[in-house]
């Protein structure tokens, strides 16, 4: 398979590759053998995100869907399968007699799965669009009239973005809503670092294989002659910056080339590729975003052992749309 060169893909591999240290961006590691191996982390006895959050709304969707607007369609950004949107789906079908369930992702494997997923799921009419967060929320908006909108971004998704990319993101999503309109945000919370490094270089290398993936994925795309065996997975824990950084290190020296993009690049041993950053929350972190974005935080559910925290976000303020 090979890429059109005039894509976001292209281009963010041209600057993050030139770039000192060497970036790749998050979104690109969610091809569909990226997504699946993300899925596996999910099952992780040492991945407590998903664990954790699908315990909470579990737990918690029937009193979080009460305070959703009444008639509200759902948009969930980059929500994987979507197993977890079901809670509230279902609850949310109790009460209104048909929910509209916009899946957005990057990956069409994922959201096939999503589809077969609520299949089982009355009075839920589930509409998947491939397409990156903002570019799928705009179509989603398109297609739901005046009716109220729930966005839902769940996972700590959040915690790809750094402090700048964050508040414009957030920003970006407060733009498309209404007065009224909610995101729910679900964030990982700060906690003991040997518990992050393990949920980040877990045992068994499933972690490793889905950062790995991204090399692979370029070499299927892009015709480029990464060999993902001569480059170890990395997972250090920030503190300053409260943020795990996920990378990909060079076991020696070594040229790749991506002839259809004119890259020829030079990696010393030892050299780093940063692949994601994941962002963890204290509590006042989302007061902030809050604030920032114009909203409102109307309610926080707090995983029981303070893992994993979900905020319920209303916008406020003068119509935008
Ligand atoms: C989907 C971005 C929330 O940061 O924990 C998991 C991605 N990367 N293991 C995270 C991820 C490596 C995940 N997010």
């Amino acid at each position: 398979m090979s890429t059109p060169l005039d894509t976001d893909f292209a281009r963010d591999l041209v600057r993050g590759l030139k770039n000192h240290p060497r970036r790749l961006f998050p979104r690109y590691l969610y091809d569909d053998v990226g997504s699946a191996l993300f899925e596996v982390i999910t099952l992780l006895p040492e991945y407590l995100i998903t664990r954790s959050e699908t315990q909470l709304l579990r737990s918690s969707s029937a009193e979080i869907a009460a305070q959703l607007p009444s008639g509200c369609a759902v948009c969930e950004l980059g929500g994987g399968r979507g197993a977890k949107a079901k809670f509230l789906l279902s609850g949310l079908a109790k009460r209104d007699r048909q929910v509209k369930y916009f899946p957005v992702d990057v990956s069409r494997w994922a959201l096939d799965e999503t589809v077969i997923g609520m299949e089982g799921i009355d009075d839920v009419v589930t509409t998947p669009i491939c397409d990156t967060y903002l570019d799928g929320l705009v179509q989603v908006e398109e297609r739901i009239d005046k009716r109220p909108l729930v966005v839902l971004f769940l996972g700590s998704n959040l915690g790809n973005f750094d402090l700048p990319q964050r508040d414009e993101f957030i920003a970006r999503v407060s733009a498309c809503l209404k007065t009224g309109d909610a995101l729910l945000l679900g964030v990982d919370m700060v906690k003991p670092k040997a518990l992050l490094h393990e949920a980040y270089d877990d045992p068994i290398g499933a972690t490793a294989a889905f950062n790995k993936n991204i090399l692979a994925r370029i070499n299927r795309e892009f015709e480029a002659n990464f060999d993902p065996r001569a480059y170890g997975h990395t997972a250090v824990w920030n503190e300053n910056e409260s943020r795990m950084e996920l990378g990909l290190v060079s076991h020696r020296a070594q040229r790749v080339v991506i002839p259809c993009l004119g890259l020829d690049l030079d990696f010393e041993q030892g050299e780093r590729i940063v692949t994601e950053y994941s962002y963890k929350f204290n509590p006042s972190d989302i007061d902030e975003v809050a604030k920032k974005g114009g909203f409102s935080v109307q309610g926080t559910w707090t995983h029981a052992e303070g893992r994993f925290s979900e905020s319920l976000l209303i916008k406020t303020g003068v119509k935008t749309r």
